[in-house]
């Protein structure tokens, strides 16, 4: 499974913008490599046609933990200019992040005393999806959006939205032109900041004496119960755990309120923080104690997951070679980021996959980083069906296996590649 295709010995090295050499919740240089996943190109950048050609630019994607306050995080930072340009995922085109959004603005409006003076504000508020469910309830809101493009799309929808990357110094400009936030929303942002000091202080500066800021982000535990490694890439700077949550917004007067498990990205984790508590919820201690079971604290749990992912790999890796020398046709259905991780990380390419299939119009016609494996809509897997098709879309499963129903009845079958590779 050498794949012509793969260039993977090239490491760019002067694209990283920054190597970090302490952690970014605690500053301490107690860090240790358990896991490299590369070198691997940046997973959402799909290729053209002329580009194939052209020599591609690879990056180190090793994984740290912080023996001080147990963050696992990446300390290769590809610059976000490079990262996010022309980039295109919208929230609102979503319908389960619609759904999940809507939720979480009445649980806000049940839990918090706010009225049509009070101000919310949204960083990384994408096209205006998340604060709608407010506007629609008479607060005042807006939005921080740094893709101007897709800040257009929320002020199409009424939605006031300044572009620009938040910071400490975009927060003491918005504090003096709108006042203070009685709820600041980051949904989508906390995983992929480099710097958190700055973040924090600008939450601290933004944010109302008695008002709340409410986060969600990945949960680790999801990651390293079900070896979602694939969701590792350099998009996502740090992998939290409540730990080291309470270890970073301690050191900005903060303490956690309340934390809650939501059922999106994997697994992912709704946190309330604020100034002064009154009365925090049992939920925090029982999740830091579930914490602590399962050795989140202990370099040797992280050392082990890697273990465990080097052999998903290997048996993958098996796994398809005996498919393919028995003859059998293999796609790819859906071509997420985490796919090409995991396209790259194994070396799956062409000489596996026949092609890959995406509902996202701009991947089609496309071909994957790395791998340059060409991504067609789905209608080529209805006319020319595999044999096998890799669920690189693994967290749509359910989804995928009822609509592809007919496949699976002819005899067609998925590969699950995690947590251990099956043929359902
Ligand atoms: P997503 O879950 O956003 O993952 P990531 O953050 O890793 O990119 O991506 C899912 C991809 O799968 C997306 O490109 C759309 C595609 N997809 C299909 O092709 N068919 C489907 O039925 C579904 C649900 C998704
Ligand atoms: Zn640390």
């Amino acid at each position: 499974m050498s794949g012509k295709t793969l260039h993977v010995d090239k490491t760019k090295q002067e694209n990283v913008m920054l190597r970090r050499t302490a952690c970014r919740v605690c500053g301490s240089k107690k860090l240790h490599k358990f896991l490299s996943l590369g070198p691997i190109p940046l997973v959402n950048k799909f290729l053209g046609e002329e580009q194939l050609s052209s020599p591609e630019d690879f990056y180190p994607l090793d994984v740290y933990f912080c023996t001080n306050c147990y963050l696992v995080q990446l300390l290769d930072i590809v610059s976000p200019q490079v990262l996010f340009e022309e980039y295109a995922y919208l929230t609102g085109a979503s319908e389960p992040m619609q759904i999940h959004f809507s939720k979480l603005a009445d649980e806000v409006l049940e839990n918090f005393k706010l009225n049509e003076n009070s101000l919310v504000i949204d960083i990384g508020s994408n096209d205006g999806t998340l604060l709608q469910c407010f506007s629609k309830f008479g607060l005042q809101t807006l939005g921080i959006e740094p893709a101007s493009n897709i800040a257009q799309l929320a002020e199409a929808k009424g939605i006031h939205t300044v572009t620009d990357f938040f910071d400490e110094g975009c927060a003491i400009k918005l504090r003096k032109e709108y006042g203070p936030a009685n709820v600041i929303l980051g949904t989508n942002i906390f995983a992929h900041v480099d710097n958190l000091e700055s973040l924090m202080r600008g939450i601290n500066c933004l944010l109302a004496n008695d008002g709340v800021f409410i986060i969600e982000v990945p949960y680790l535990p999801n990651l390293l119960n079900n070896l979602e490694f694939d969701t590792i890439y350099h998009e996502h700077l740090s992998y939290f755990a409540v730990h080291p949550l309470v270890y970073l917004f301690r050191k900005f007067g903060m303490e956690i309120l309340d934390v809650k498990q939501v059922p999106v990205h994997g697994g992912s984790i709704r946190v309330f923080v604020q100034r002064a508590l009154k009365q925090q919820s049992q939920n925090v201690d029982n999740l830091l104690l579930m914490e602590r079971k399962a050795m989140l604290n202990s370099l040797k749990t992280y050392l082990k997951f890697a273990e465990e992912v080097v052999l998903v790999k290997e048996k993958l890796v098996q796994l398809l070679k005996t498919l393919k020398k028995e003859g059998a046709k293999i796609t790819g259905y859906g071509a997420p980021a985490k796919g090409n991780v995991l396209l790259n990380y194994c070396k799956i390419g062409r000489d596996v996959l026949d092609y890959v299939t995406d509902t996202t119009p701009f991947k089609q016609g496309k071909y994957t980083p790395g791998t340059h494996i060409p991504v067609f809509p789905v209608k080529k897997f209805h006319e020319e069906p595999p044999d096998y098709a890799l669920l690189l879309a693994w967290n749509y499963a359910d989804e995928i296996l009822q609509k592809e129903s007919d496949y699976r009845k002819k005899g067609g079958k998925f590969i699950l590649p995690i947590p251990e590779p099956k043929v359902i």
